[in-house]
């Protein structure tokens, strides 16, 4: 499963990118919102921070207004994926789209039929979203489970969204999704384990109370 970073912040990408764990990025208008900061200049950076996929999200609601829209985000650079809410109207744009070359991610999907129909429109990712499902006691593993089966030998990508926390991410590689879009607060949780913590601590100490061992190294490294 590929991971895309989940963010409209150009420092959480500056930060995590470097890790060399992300084929990908999305955006919606909510987190572009939160940031002081021209939206382009954050799409363009983070563009070039990302070799790979950036979705970017329309706001209107009719399909023509929809697909120019995403004509326009499309142009900003070649990584830009239109995100298009899922609608009778975002399914029709999203034909449109699809039809033109530009490449649709379809957000706010929410179950298996939702799932087929934008998928049938030329969706190339599926966004799911497990958090918001969760927060209304529906079991998103089960809907999650049921989108990537339905979605079998389709072309479309079955992306996780709304992730949460780290548990989240391993249920949707398990689930067998092709995407999972995280925010950088979990992806940065994922790297967290207590007993790497003290496995670290303890590596250091023990190397520290042979400092000819250290003294090799350095020579080693010095060459
Ligand atoms: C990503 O594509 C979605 O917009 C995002 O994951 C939504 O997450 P949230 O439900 O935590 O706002």
């Amino acid at each position: 499963m590929k991971l895309f970073i989940d963010t409209g912040s150009v420092a959480d990408v500056e930060e995590i990118a470097p890790w060399g764990v992300l084929s990908g990025a999305t955006t919606n208008p909510t987190l572009l919102a939160q940031e002081d900061a021209d939206p382009g200049e954050t799409i363009q950076r983070i563009c070039e921070l990302i070799d790979g996929p950036v979705s970017v999200e329309v706001v209107s609601k009719t399909a023509p207004e929809m697909v120019a829209e995403g004509r326009a985000l499309a142009a900003v650079h070649r990584h830009v994926v239109v995100k298009v809410p899922f609608s009778p109207a975002g399914l029709e744009a999203t034909r449109e789209l699809a039809s033109e070359g530009i490449r649709v991610n379809m957000t706010l999907v929410f179950s298996a039929a939702q799932a087929l129909l934008s998928a049938e429109a030329g969706a190339t990712y599926v966004s799911c979203f497990m958090g918001r499902l969760d927060d209304i006691s529906v079991d998103s593993e089960a809907v999650l489970r049921e989108i990537v089966e339905t979605l079998r030998g389709s072309e479309a990508q079955v992306l996780a969204a709304s992730i949460r926390n780290p548990r989240h991410a391993v249920i949707a590689a398990t689930a067998g999704c092709d995407v999972a879009t995280i925010p950088a607060g979990a992806l940065r949780q994922m790297t967290q384990h207590p007993l790497t913590s003290t496995g670290l601590e303890r590596f250091g100490s023990d190397w520290k109370n042979r400092p000819e061992l250290g003294r090799w190294l350095e020579s080693l490294v010095a060459g």
